[in-house]
């Protein structure tokens, strides 16, 4: 359903021609959990870009469901990135209904939904609370609940716990997991970890550096959820860091 044929981009830069992404080809399927682990500056937020049709390709093609993207129109998409940027003088629920708003639901209904959804992600009796009264990890929740409320067509997270310490990002992992495995979304989650990769991934997709191609594309068979301390968890690690190096 979401297909990349030999997508290529480079920027025209002072130094001359900047190559970011070469050949990229990829072929993704509805309901996968894609990781796409690169080092940083290797072409991963270009690459999402891309597959949202804010950037367009220097060459080949990015398919949803057979069209090229169409953000404003027939495909809807969620985006969540590092920062949640949540509007301050909306409360929690009409933070995540926004997306509803635009798409003319009744209010009733979208806070309904929004209820729902942050109760699965742990925000049960926060609801009225407004930003700056929570925690980062709990803006980040919203900001998941907030993209997943529409019920994207795929789900582009660039990178969104980075900046979170470990536990708080454990926790988020496993909520945004546990989400995912009640409601299937195809999703595009980039990182540079590679445990976080394993953790969530059904496949990762490993970018070499710049430019981004695919170096290995790799289905995790592991069960969910995922213990980083597990024999099977431990040798995938080992095995796909020694490929990596
Ligand atoms: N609009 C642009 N013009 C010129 N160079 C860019 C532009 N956008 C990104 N780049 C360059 O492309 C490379 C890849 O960027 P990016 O996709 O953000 O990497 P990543 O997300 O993997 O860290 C970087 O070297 C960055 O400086
Ligand atoms: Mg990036």
């Amino acid at each position: 359903m979401l297909e990349y044929r030999n997508v290529h981009k480079s920027f025209d830069t002072e130094a001359g021609s900047l190559v970011v992404i070469k050949d990229f080809t990829a072929s993704i399927r509805e309901g996968e959990f894609v990781v796409l682990l690169g080092p940083s500056g290797c072409g991963k937020s270009t690459l999402l870009r891309i597959t949202a049709g804010l950037e367009p390709p220097s060459r080949g093609e990015v398919l949803i469901d057979g069209r090229a993207p169409d953000l404003h129109g027939r495909h809807r998409l969620g985006f969540v990135f590092q920062e949640p940027a949540l509007m301050p003088w909306r409360d929690l629920v009409s933070n995540v209904t926004l997306g509803l708003e635009i798409r003319r639901i009744a209010k009733a209904e979208r806070n309904r939904q929004a209820v729902e959804i942050l109760r699965l992600l742990g925000l049960q009796g926060f609801e009225k609370y407004y930003p700056h009264q929570v925690s980062g990890g709990m803006k980040h929740r919203v900001a998941i609940a907030r993209a997943y409320i529409v019920d994207p067509i795929i789900l582009l997270m660039d990178e969104p716990f980075v900046a979170l310490d470990a536990q708080t990002r454990e926790s988020l992992q496993r909520d945004l997991q546990d989400l995912w495995q009640r409601r299937k979304k195809t999703v595009i989650f980039v990182t540079h970890n590679l445990e976080e990769a394993i953790l969530l991934g059904t496949r990762i997709v490993v970018l070499g550096k710049r430019p981004a191609t695919v170096q290995m594309d790799y289905e995790v068979r592991l069960a969910m959820p995922r213990d980083p301390v597990s024999r099977e968890f431990v040798d995938l690690r080992h095995e796909l860091r020694g490929m990596l190096a």
